[in-house]
């Protein structure tokens, strides 16, 4: 991704620093971030100044090394190690990535005594993750912009673009590529309650990109795809079930129910990292429920460029707020990933 002319990821390290963007502040700030311990790096994912399932598993690979860069020297390193790991796992419970990339990392350092090795090892694979992602969302956008006609309007919820997978993105990706072969794509974000990240990250990553898109409201889609305004429909994932049924932001499904009654293509968009060969069903997901202040409150700028933070609902209401959903397989028309577009009936013998 280029910001103001420079390139970056979302995620990156420096002299055993995890650095990011702020997620938290865009689109009204750009500012870099830095965490200089596995505990602050695990705390900047829960709070979420890093998230999309991408990029919080880079941030959990780079996290998991810092636990191995503080723990190296240790009598007690083993232990050490495990609780470090134990936090970052605990930091977000629905996406799979952040779970793949710290059991790599714990894969590679086994066995290993010499702790300038251990260093070094637990760096290089948190470095190859990192990489691999970037590689992954290029050709989830090959794949994709194959699926995408010249003048499609698309569907996407949430962000899953360059600040969700460290680069490309997974849903954003097939749209980049296919606006980069000048197909004259249009896209239509959904706000995404209640963070925003429809509005806020969407479409400034969008604007950046100089694709052209409208914010819709969350419960407009229904309205747009009976008009036939909509195309095709394409999401990201946090966690794939081994029967095709795929976690994502809270208010995915709907779009899905609401496409499949227009009989409009509704797809996935998501590497191979974000299937999880231990969960056989959507049902055995679990679940984030963040905090109902999430709902009551806005977060925005003022016309004098002030942050300011508002109470929309009235005082002492209960809130609810499940972070994600499962979109149940028969809704899935595809998955695009890294390895080509596959069926939901075809996930298990993918990744055997
Ligand atoms: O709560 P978030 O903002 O981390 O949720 C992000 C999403 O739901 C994305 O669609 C998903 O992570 C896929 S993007 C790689």
């Amino acid at each position: 991704m280029k910001i103001n002319g420079k390139n970056y990821t979302a995620v990156w390290m420096e002299r055993g620093a995890v650095c990011m963007i702020d997620q938290k502040i865009l689109p009204h700030e750009f500012k870099v971030v830095k965490f200089s311990n596995h505990k602050a790096t695990a705390r900047a994912i829960t709070d979420m100044t890093v998230r999309g399932a991408g990029s919080i598993g880079v941030a959990a690979g780079f996290g998991a090394a810092q636990v191995v860069l503080e723990g190296a020297d240790k009598t007690d390193r083993r232990s050490y190690f495990k609780k470090g790991f134990d936090t970052l796992r605990k930091a977000r419970p629905t996406a799979q990535d952040p779970f793949a990339a710290i059991s790599r990392i714990e894969f590679v350092i086994q066995g290993i005594v010499d702790p300038v090795a251990l260093k070094q090892v637990a760096l290089l694979e948190a470095q190859a993750i990192s990489d691999e992602y970037v590689e992954n969302g290029r050709k989830l956008g090959v794949f994709g912009n194959a699926l995408i006609k010249k003048g499609a309007t698309v569907l996407t919820h949430c962000n899953a673009g360059w600040l969700a997978l460290q680069d490309w993105g997974s849903a954003l990706a097939p749209i980049y590529a296919a606006h980069r072969a000048g197909k004259k794509v249009m896209v239509y974000a959904d706000e995404t309650r209640p963070r925003m990240q429809g509005m806020k990250l969407t479409a400034w990553e969008l604007a950046q990109e100089g694709v052209p898109f409208a914010v819709i409201p969350d419960n407009a889609a229904a309205y747009y795809m009976r008009q036939g305004k909509i195309d095709l429909v394409i999401t990201g994932a946090d966690r794939i079930a081994m029967n095709g049924d795929a976690a994502n932001k809270i208010g995915t499904y709907e779009k899905a129910l609401c496409a499949k009654a227009h009989g409009i293509p509704f797809y996935i968009a998501a590497p191979l990292s974000t299937f999880d060969p231990q969960c056989r069903t959507g049902a055995e997901i679990p679940i984030e429920e963040r905090s109902g202040d999430e709902v009551v409150f806005v977060t925005g700028r003022t016309a004098k460029g002030k942050t300011e933070t508002v109470r929309v609902a009235p005082e002492g209401i209960t809130a609810l707020n499940p972070a994600f959903d499962v979109t149940p397989a028969h809704c899935i028309t595809a998955f695009i990933t890294n390895a080509g577009i596959v069926k939901p009936n075809q996930v298990k013998k993918l990744l055997n």
